[in-house]
């Protein structure tokens, strides 16, 4: 049963802002173990797609923010092909939101800036770890990391090259509303210009 339905005369005309209240809920009342993720779809440059969990970090009027190491396979995927999209479900609200849009990494400062605020364990790993990349063993991965624990000593640790952030710039946004009878309530909105344009989809 939906919770509130979505009535188009009390629609935002900035997605945005409906992303707001939804968002809200999900950290709020869901009581879900992780509101804030979401899957990530990218496709390779032949468009074979792909797809896995990544953590919504930050998020804003210029769109959504996740963080990852550049040359994973995600990240050779949205090199070749910067169209992606996200996918949010909120099971203990019913509710469900895709976002379609193109990804750029972010300025070099602002991925410092999330970098250093990281737990050293967490920085150790990101320079450990050559993500999608063949491991032979665990073992070969936890003696990286004491390796670099050595070397970095007690010096901050620097972000590096091969990991930061990327912003999903949206293109399209969709609110998908659990309704009785499996009647929901599907709103798309289609940026068009510097505005918006809204749509209701047949569930
Ligand atoms: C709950 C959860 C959160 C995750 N968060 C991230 C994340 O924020 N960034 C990331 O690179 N991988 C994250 N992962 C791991 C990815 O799902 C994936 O295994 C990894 O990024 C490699 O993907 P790729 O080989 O397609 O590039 C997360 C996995 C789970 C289950």
């Amino acid at each position: 049963m939906s919770q509130t339905g979505i009535i188009e005369s009390k629609l935002p005309g900035d997605p945005l802002e409906l992303f707001r209240h939804w968002w809200a809920d999900a950290q709020d009342k869901s009581g879900m173990l992780e509101p804030t993720g979401m899957s990530l779809a990218t496709a390779d440059a032949q468009g074979r797609p792909s797809s896995r969990i990544v953590l919504l970090k930050h998020w804003d009027s210029r769109g959504f923010v996740f963080f990852s190491n550049y040359t994973s396979r995600k990240g050779r995927d949205i090199h070749d092909n910067p169209h992606v999209a996200l996918l949010f479900w909120w099971d203990k609200l019913r509710r469900q939101v895709r976002v379609g849009g193109k990804a750029q990494k972010l300025p070099e400062r602002e991925s410092d800036a999330y970098f250093a605020n990281r737990p050293r364990g967490s920085q150790l790993g990101a320079w450990a770890s050559q993500q999608s990349r063949p491991l032979d063993s665990r073992e070969t991965l936890q003696k990286r990391v004491e390796e670099l624990d050595r070397e970095f000593g007690s010096d901050p640790i620097p972000r590096p090259p091969h990991w930061g952030g990327y912003r999903v710039v949206p293109e399209e946004i969709e609110f998908w509303d659990d309704g009785e009878f499996r009647l929901h309530d599907r709103i798309c909105y289609f940026r068009d210009g510097e505005q918006w344009r809204t749509e209701r989809l047949y569930p």
